[in-house]
């Protein structure tokens, strides 16, 4: 027989049991009997059958001391997994990878996507995020768990939600029941999140919830799940938050491609308000990942709503993106105020899955996102461990032509994170003008701030570049009033047909155009006018870029203020 099910028994004497895992064998699958009877959830791991790629742990601290039996299914007797299984009481975890950002939020190993359940309490930003600790693609969900107190420097804090006989765990959100409406407990943290289950007669969504009273740390799963079931196939990604006109709490859900709100008096018990989306906005792929969230109109004392949604496919430039809406909601009924429009809340092909932090300080509105796509996510080249977040941004509305539109700031903290600055006060460019960006850029992660001043010129380009060749094209078209980025040349691209690509933003009326870009190892997030428009875009080059050329157009124009930083 080609597959089997082996037994391993074992007293086990060691913290972990190593699993060689080879990326592109199938799944196997593994799980732990106790006594004769299954224990937790069987996980699926790409185990090696010809090569080992790297190895992920699997633990059994609970069982020191114990006989358990490692059930491992669907690989066969003569994979090379067999022979290369380990025990150790240690996993290193030490950064092994080239393209591992510097100052943006990775997993320590293993895959991840969405960022969820984000909130602050007590001076800290959680962050959580879809996570497989077992293996560096999608799979196994669990929600791994990091934080912060500066928004810039996260510290992994392991798995706080693992997969139960409900589901594994997908995406959703936090909220601090400040006023215990839930009897958690005053302060308890409270995390929503879907459980979605793989049966022989199809794929099942329900939402679940847990609750912590260790300030996030540790979550205990609330005896009665699943809340809120539906026949409905996509049914997931619930976003709570706290409606005070109305005394009561908020849910919104993503429905296949359109969103659900619900609303709650004790986070419990849900009743069904309304629903919005058909005939608003894109709708070339699944919507995921809402959230709605109050901003501030800035220059005025006005308020409005915004829905973020997630869209996958359907994105400008292929695979998934990010979409919104401004109108105005009354904690039960939300209304498009432009429902000609699709609005796009960033211009890259890597920003999705983006949402916003629970009970944030200062009336803050900070939003964090997941710097991938879809198409190409489990393909990109990293090994130790798959994907990054974008930098948090600080989420505020503007005016333009009466029109209102969502501007996502770099998060103030990025200020305070600057060091080792140099100026260069004007480069005039006639022709080709070089600047090099050493020292700051020499380990690949810096910030780059610039204004272009174009005078007579149509047409400003640039390039950010390594000594290798390797380059990413910028084009400010002063008559279009758009901004580019073109990575077909950036370094390895070669991963996906879909990864070499351009993508175009427009960058409203100003003459000047004020840039920052934010580049780290593997990434470029651009914002003009500090956040009106963003584009981001993973770049996977041999060499950090340590050069910027600017090319006229055969009229002369000014790049002035350029600052280069490195980041704490
Ligand atoms: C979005 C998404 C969510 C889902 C999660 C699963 O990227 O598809 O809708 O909850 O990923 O990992």
């Amino acid at each position: 027989m080609a597959n089997e099910e082996n037994f391993v028994s074992l007293e086990v004497a060691n913290r972990y049991m190593l699993l060689p895992v080879q990326e592109n064998s199938p799944e196997a699958k593994i799980g732990i009997i106790k006594d004769n009877l299954q224990v937790g959830v069987y996980s699926n791991v790409r185990l090696a059958r010809e090569r080992v790629d790297y190895y992920v742990p699997f633990e059994l601290s609970e069982y020191k001391g114990e006989y358990v039996t490692i059930d491992i299914q669907g690989v066969p007797e003569n994979a090379i997994c067999w022979r290369y299984f380990k025990v150790s009481d240690l996993f290193d975890t030490t950064n092994t990878e080239k393209f591992r950002p510097s100052y943006h939020h990775t997993p320590a190993y293993g895959w991840m996507n969405d960022p969820n359940g984000m909130f602050y309490k007590d001076g800290v930003y959680h962050l959580y995020f879809q996570y497989n600790p077992y293996g560096s693609m999608w799979g196994n969900m669990h929600w791994g768990h990091s934080t912060s107190t500066d928004l810039v420097n996260w510290k992994n804090e392991g798995v706080a939600i693992a997969p139960d006989a409900v589901g594994t765990i997908f995406s959703g959100s936090c909220v601090v029941d400040h006023n215990n409406t839930s009897g958690f407990g005053e302060g308890a943290v409270v995390a929503f999140y879907t459980s979605a289950k793989q049966t022989p007669w199809g794929d099942c969504q329900t939402q679940s919830m847990a609750y912590s009273l260790d300030n996030g740390k540790t979550f205990i799963k609330y005896a009665n799940n699943p809340i809120l079931t539906s026949s409905e196939k996509d049914f997931r990604d619930p976003k709570v938050f706290w409606y005070a006109p109305k005394e009561h709490w908020v849910m919104m859900l993503a429905v296949g491609q359109h969103m659900e709100i619900y609303s709650s008096k004790n986070l419990k018990d849900w009743t069904k308000e309304s629903e919005f989306g058909e005939g608003h906005g894109c709708h070339g792929g699944v919507w995921e990942c809402p959230d709605l969230v109050e901003l501030p109109i800035e220059g005025t004392k006005d308020k409005k709503w915004v829905l973020i949604c997630n869209i996958n496919p359907g994105g400008p430039f292929g695979g998934s993106a990010t979409q919104y809406f401004v109108g105005d909601f009354d904690g039960s009924t939300f209304t498009n105020n432009y429902p000609e429009e699709t609005k796009w809340m960033d211009y890259g092909k890597d920003h999705y899955a983006t949402v916003t932090w629970n009970n944030a300080p200062d009336g803050r509105c900070i939003a964090i996102g997941w710097m991938s796509n879809w198409q190409y996510a489990n393909n990109v080249p990293t090994l130790q461990y798959r994907s990054a977040n974008t930098i948090a941004r600080d989420l505020s509305l503007f005016k333009q032509d009466g029109n209102l539109f969502l501007k996502s700031e770099p998060c103030k903290e990025m200020v305070e994170a600057r060091k080792d600055g140099r100026q260069i006060k004007t480069v005039n460019v006639a022709k080709t003008e070089t600047v090099s960006l050493s020292p700051q850029s020499d380990n690949g992660a810096y910030e780059v701030e610039l204004s272009i001043n174009p005078e007579k010129s149509k047409e400003v380009s640039f390039t950010l570049s390594n000594g290798k060749g390797e380059k990413v094209l910028m084009i400010y078209d002063v008559v279009k009033k758009t901004f580019s980025m073109d990575r077909t040349m950036s370094g390895n691209v070669s991963f996906s047909k879909d990864f070499p690509a351009t993508t175009i933003m427009p960058v409203g009326k100003s003459k000047n155009l004020k840039l920052r870009l934010f580049v780290d190892k593997s990434s470029i997030e651009a914002f003009t006018e500090n956040g009106k428009y963003v584009m981001t875009n993973c770049v996977f080059p041999s060499a950090p870029y340590d050069t910027v050329t600017f090319e006229s157009d055969g009229n002369r124009y000014k790049v002035n203020n350029i600052n280069i930083y490195q980041i704490k």
